[in-house]
């Protein structure tokens, strides 16, 4: 039973229990509309609470039935049900009140909350807008401008905010059923309020709506619900409640079909999929109450940050003393970044910054948990690292590397206790970006793996298991990214043209952009030892620059030139020279925006399938996530994977193969065209990555 119904005197209390987030299937719908039906027909009834078991209020529409056709009773209709309820219904709202959720409450005459729930219409972060009443009746509720805040944004707002825009009537302390029902007790005497559908949206400002869009537009990037939600709201302001429900109605059932809904709801349940390995269930990861970081650089200052801020103790640990007190100024400073952007208070800044222990002494991991790795791309410098931790730490303790490219067998290879070990790959800059490549060796503990899952959780990151090889799953694709950028300009695009297609595209940065803000060096590291185990990696250009030692902005030129103190990259005639050189024997041709963004895009999805292919990555999803997450590939398409299902995998293959034949990328591999015969991609089964030991 989804829908049970208790008398406590004269309230009835309907508790919804639908696990695991009380998501509005069909059968709840149903049953809302028939607790409706029972309770208005019972005199004895004063009033009702709307209460959720389990550990939230109604989370939402069931986002698994938005691919197939819409089943009565429509959400529209319940929540017009529940507003005409011949008794007030008081929403008891605990956990989060998301969508549908909200829109079930707002149909509510009253909502009250526990002061730890949050309320939102997350609906545009799905491709969609809110489709039962949520642009309608906020705006009625909280005003115009909240309700766009809320809508367009997606973002929920806590209880105590709720209470401030007059979205909730009262947050309740304790017991929140015993207080919903004491609440529900008060107002059953009073008259009904007058339902929201009934009531005016307050006035705005002129120039209001042009501004709004102006700011939406700029938010949205790419994406289209923002905006459609807030014609909606701007609908729902200037035409009366009925005319606004169908625009509303009518704009949420045109992009649920959308491709970009379908990319984000693939990411909804992408970002669910990944931290759960199928291996792993009933694994029970290690306790982890403190960490260290060995190496204070760019990326140990980050991770040092993102463990802070999880609130675990750490060390940092580097090569003498000058070192830390390198490493320590890097971790200050981004903790006083943090505090200039307003994400965190002085205060807390000084508080992280005091759980930070800096020391040239491995003596002081004798009882750490974890410890991480984030000394200089080498070999022989990161096995002595391990060598000394192998000393030093307990037997039990976690020992992980953030390498980039290196075996982490190779890196492990003599350390004590090698099932502790695992790969943990962090993304520039750590404390920001959501990605964590989880690495197991082939030595790796299952509860040692279950670890890293764990840590994730714990840093809010998400996880992607990834098998080994030259740059597990997202430096893999990079390569390739970058290689095919290079070729275009060998075959007469420029820098900038290949950046502005691929910002076309969607990507926040071209890839030359990027290289010169990251630093060509860390590439030409890579391809140096790729040489030195006899492969041959494509970077005529770039290693030209790194001979000249133009490394990107850092040394004041790479791609392009910088003048002092500017970021604004310039052409630079001296790259245009040596690719002029470069490309003398290539046919030169003309491109459009399309064909450049294809040359780099479809080329990765065919490497995707290769990592897939190889057992590297579990399932297609977790690569979307990589490039989503690592490498800001929009999230409105996807990941390469899914859009390249959205294009068809039979034109994907068939244009590798035009772009095999003129020399401009490899020809698709077999799981491709596999996947384009059968329809789509298959996973591994088991969960067994296969690594091929590069
Ligand atoms: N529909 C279907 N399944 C859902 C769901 C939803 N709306 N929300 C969550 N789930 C599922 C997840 O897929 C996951 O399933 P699994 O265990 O089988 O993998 C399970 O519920 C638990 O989800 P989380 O791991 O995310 O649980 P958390 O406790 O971390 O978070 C939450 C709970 C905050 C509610 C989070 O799940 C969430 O944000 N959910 C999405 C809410 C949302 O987007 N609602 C709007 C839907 S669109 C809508 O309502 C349209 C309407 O206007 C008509
Ligand atoms: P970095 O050069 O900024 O920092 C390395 C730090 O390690 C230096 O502070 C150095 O003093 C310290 N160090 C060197 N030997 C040491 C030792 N024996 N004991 C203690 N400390 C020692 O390098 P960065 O960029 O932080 O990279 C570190 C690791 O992270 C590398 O393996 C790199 O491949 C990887 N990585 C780098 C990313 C990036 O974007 N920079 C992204 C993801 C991984």
């Amino acid at each position: 039973m989804t829908v049970t119904i208790a008398r406590e005197g004269a309230i009835a209390v309907v508790t919804v229990d639908n696990p695991p987030v009380n998501a509005l299937s069909q059968a709840l719908r149903q049953a809302l509309v028939e607790a409706v039906a029972e309770l208005n027909a019972d005199e004895a009834v004063k009033a009702v609470v709307l209460i959720c078991a389990g550990r939230t209020f109604i989370a939402g529409a069931d986002v698994s039935e938005f691919g197939k056709p819409p089943r009565p009773p429509h959400l529209p209709d319940v929540v017009a049900c529940i507003e005409d309820a011949k008794r007030p219904w008081v929403a008891a709202i605990h956990g989060s009140a998301l969508g549908g959720g909200l829109e079930v409450a707002l149909g509510c005459a009253y909502r009250v909350a526990v002061a730890s729930a949050s309320l939102g219409l997350p609906e545009v972060k799905l491709g969609i807008i809110p489709g039962a009443g949520g642009t309608v009746r906020l705006p009625r509720l909280i005003g115009p401008a909240a309700a766009v805040d809320m809508v367009t944004s997606g973002s929920p707002v806590g209880a105590k905010k709720a209470e401030m825009l007059g979205l909730i009537d009262a947050v309740i302390d304790g017991d929140l059923r015993t207080g919903a029902i004491a609440f529900a007790n008060d107002v059953a005497e009073k008259p009904l309020p007058e339902p929201i559908s009934r009531r005016a949206v307050p006035a705005v400002e002129a120039g209001f709506w042009e501004s709004a869009e102006t700011e939406v537009t700029a938010k949205a990037k790419r994406e289209v619900a923002p905006l459609k939600a807030l014609s909606s709201i701007r609908n729902a302001s200037e035409t009366d409640f009925a005319d606004a429900m169908a625009f509303e109605r009518e704009t949420f059932l045109e992009l649920r079909g959308s491709s970009q809904a379908a990319a984000l709801r693939h990411v909804f349940f992408a970002e669910r999929a990944a931290p759960r390995p199928p291996e792993l269930s009933g694994v029970t990861p290690r306790n982890v109450r403190s960490a260290a970081v060995v190496g204070g650089g760019t990326m140990g200052a980050g991770i040092a940050v993102a463990l802070r801020d999880a609130g675990l103790p750490v060390v940092l640990v580097e090569r003498d003393k000058a070192a830390v007190e390198r490493g320590l100024a890097n971790i200050r400073a981004i903790f006083d970044g943090s505090v200039k952007r307003g994400r965190i208070t002085q205060e807390a800044a000084v508080e992280r910054m005091a759980g930070v222990t800096g020391s040239e002494d491995y003596g002081l991991l004798s009882d750490t948990d974890l410890v991480i790795e984030a000394v200089f791309e080498d070999i022989a410098v990161k096995r002595t690292v391990f060598t000394k931790l192998s000393e030093v730490c307990r037997p039990d303790a976690v020992l992980a590397t953030n390498t980039s490219y290196l075996d982490p067998n190779v890196i492990s290879g003599g350390a004590s206790h090698p099932e502790r070990f695992l790969g943990l790959h962090f993304f520039s800059p750590a404390n920001v970006m959501k990605l964590l490549e989880i690495v197991p060796t082939a030595t790796t503990a299952p509860d040692v793996l279950a670890t890293g899952f764990a840590l994730a959780r714990l840093l809010g990151k998400i996880p992607v298991r990834a098998g080994i090889c030259d740059g597990f799953i997202g430096n893999r694709i990079l390569k390739v990214t970058r290689a095919q950028a290079e070729r275009l300009l060998l075959c007469g695009a420029t820098p900038s043209a290949v950046d502005a297609a691929m910002r076309a595209f969607g990507l926040p940065m071209g890839p030359f952009e990027a290289q010169d803000l990251g630093g060509l060096d860390i590439a030409a590291f890579q391809r140096k030892a790729a040489r030195e185990r006899g492969e041959a990696p494509f970077a005529p250009v770039a290693d030209r620059l790194c001979a000249m030692e133009r490394h990107g902005q850092k040394s004041g030129g790479g791609w392009y030139d910088y003048h002092p103190g500017d970021r604004t990259p310039k052409a630079s005639d001296i790259v245009a020279a040596i690719i002029a050189e470069e490309s003398a024997v290539m046919p030169q041709r003309n491109w459009a925006q399309g064909e450049l963004a294809d040359c780099i895009v479809l080329p990765m999805v065919n490497e995707a399938a290769g990592i897939l292919e190889e057992g590297v990555a579990l399932r297609a999803s977790d690569i979307d996530l990589v490039k989503i997450h690592g490498y800001g590939f929009p999230r409105c398409r996807g990941g390469p994977i899914q859009y390249a299902k959205h294009r068809g995998l039979k034109t994907v293959v068939a244009l590798l193969e035009r772009l095999s034949v003129e020399g401009l990328a490899d020809a698709p591999c077999k799981l491709l065209r596999r996947a384009a015969e059968s329809g789509g991609f298959t996973t591994v089964a088991g969960g067994t990555v296969i690594g091929n030991g590069s």
